[in-house]
């Protein structure tokens, strides 16, 4: 009798293939990374073709490794890197372009424009969010005006638009022999193409972006009781299993930190930091620089909503020290190095490396590095890389309390920074609440787990999965009311040094 779920997690350097008990414990996984594609400065590409074939190599080494296959799963759930956008042929199931990042700001040009003519506020009403390089019809629009033939393929039918999840659902169910062409209201929600209210596509944002409606998946729900497609059995499962939960990657570590009621929030410390509030079936349009955002939508319940505060350079600013400045090997040398100090020494480094997002919105920001004196070390400069990427989510909550009145009391953190304990105790520190870690970290792959196990029957409901979430360790603030104040003021002096740098 099949006793576990699966759940795919394709991420922006990395997929990985998670398979978890009823308990929601991990037993099993694997995980590749791929390529990062930087043509030019601002620009970042995936190839599609590589992430499908990752895809299937975690799947074919996860079950091996654990000795389980296909019908020892009940379902599978899909979470994704969200609105990175594939545009590919449906006959040939080539990929017209590479797929274009989230990070990638080369549509700056098509998201300003948007607000010269009150076409940004209607973006704003009806998708919730601001125009920015960041979400997905800017860089559809992109594509289809800067690759030749993809205009006459998507007038036609042939060239369709996903998201990575609705690409592998594609790839999974049958690619050109039928694939689903699928997404859901969480994915859909970051391509400025949604009605936030009526979960569907609108004819006025298609027409913003002039993207033909037949390029778009259908959206379902996010945990799908008859679920989107069938895995093949020529497939990477070597079987058929039925997929039914498809979330965004942030939307998952919501539902894996079990944040089911209002006012409940995560933090996700991964490429960059992702904070969402439940804001239960009330869409709270926000005044303070978030986004509002589909939580999830199970089966036939009504939608929940999230304002999210999204930061794009977290942990890549760690990964910065080490690839880019080579001041450390590893990321955990980020906190063996930072600890060789008391305090930042005065620096504040600012990682606007593709503009800043939440609350800011300015894609005309860059990085900044300021207070420097010759005093200073690599070890002020990892630590005011630590404190950044805390500053940076102190800016979100800020916006937060200010858009739902809610004040944390606790923050619930994830992902993979949240393994450097510096880290989360200078979060502590600086938010002034305790910071608290779940025992399964990985809650982002849970999370699409449990979509995908709820939709079956696997788990009964809700409560029962907040009964899975355990803590396994919480930090408590240790800097004085005046420390925290000094401090956060600096942070936003260094922050207004950022902006205006890009004309
Ligand atoms: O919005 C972008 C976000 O979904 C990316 O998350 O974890 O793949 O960096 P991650």
């Amino acid at each position: 009798m099949a006793e576990f779920v699966g759940a795919v997690d394709q991420g922006t350097t990395s997929t990985r293939f998670m398979i978890f008990d009823h308990s929601g414990n991990e037993v099993g996984r694997h995980q590749l990374e791929h390529e990062q594609i930087l043509p030019q400065a601002g620009w970042v590409e995936h190839n599609p073709v590589e992430i499908w074939e990752r895809t299937s190599a975690v799947i074919q080494t996860g079950l091996n490794k654990t000795g389980l296959s296909a019908s020892d799963l009940v379902a599978l759930g899909i979470t994704n890197q969200r609105e990175t956008a594939v545009v590919w042929n449906r006959r040939t199931g080539r990929p017209l372009y590479n797929a274009i990042v989230w990070q990638d700001t080369r549509t700056d040009r098509i998201a300003t424009a948007l607000d010269k003519d009150g076409r940004g506020d209607v973006i704003r009403q009806k998708a919730g969010l601001p125009p920015a390089t960041y979400f997905s019809g800017g860089k559809i629009q992109w594509i289809l005006e800067n690759v030749d033939g993809a205009r006459e393929l998507a007038e036609s039918g042939d060239a369709i638009f996903g998201n990575t999840d609705t690409w592998l659902i594609w790839q999974l169910t049958g690619g050109v022999n039928g694939g689903v062409h699928v997404t859901d209201p969480t994915n859909a929600s970051r391509t400025m193409l949604m009605n936030l209210e009526t979960l569907d596509w609108d004819d006025e944002l298609l027409g913003f972006f002039d993207i033909p409606r037949s390029m778009l998946p259908e959206i379902k729900p996010s945990s799908c009781p008859g679920g989107y497609g069938t895995t093949l059995t020529n497939g990477p499962f070597g079987g058929e299993v039925l997929i039914t939960g498809d979330l965004g990657d942030q939307q998952t570590a919501t539902v894996g930190q079990v944040c089911f009621a209002p006012g409940e929030a995560k933090n996700t410390y991964g490429t960059g930091n992702f904070m969402l509030l439940n804001t239960g079936t009330e869409l709270v349009r926000s005044k303070a620089g978030l986004l509002t955002t589909v939580g999830y939508k199970f089966g036939d319940e009504p939608v929940v909503y999230c304002l999210e505060g999204s930061i794009a350079v977290t942990g890549s600013a760690i990964q910065w020290l080490r690839d880019q400045l080579g001041i450390i090997s590893g990321a955990s040398e980020s906190e063996t190095l930072a600890r060789q100090v008391e305090d930042n020494g005065g620096v504040y480094f600012v990682p606007a490396f593709s503009g800043l997002f939440a609350p800011y919105w300015r894609s005309d920001a860059r990085g900044a590095i300021v207070g420097l004196s010759r005093y200073n070390t690599n070890a002020h400069l990892a630590r005011a890389a630590l404190e950044a990427i805390c500053y940076q989510s102190r800016d979100v909550a800020e916006a937060m309390e200010k858009d739902s009145g809610v004040h944390l009391e606790v923050l619930k953190v994830d992902g993979g920074v949240t393994a450097n304990e510096l880290c989360m105790q200078i979060q502590a520190d600086v938010l002034g609440v305790p910071v608290s870690r779940p025992v399964v970290a990985e809650t982002t792959a849970l999370g699409a787990a449990y979509a995908a196990g709820l939709a079956v029957g696997f788990w009964k409901n809700t409560d029962e999965l907040r009964t899975n979430w355990n803590e396994s360790k919480q930090w408590t603030p240790e800097w004085s009311e005046d420390q925290r104040d000094a401090g956060y003021a600096q942070w936003k002096k260094a922050v207004t040094r950022t902006l205006d740098w890009v004309d």
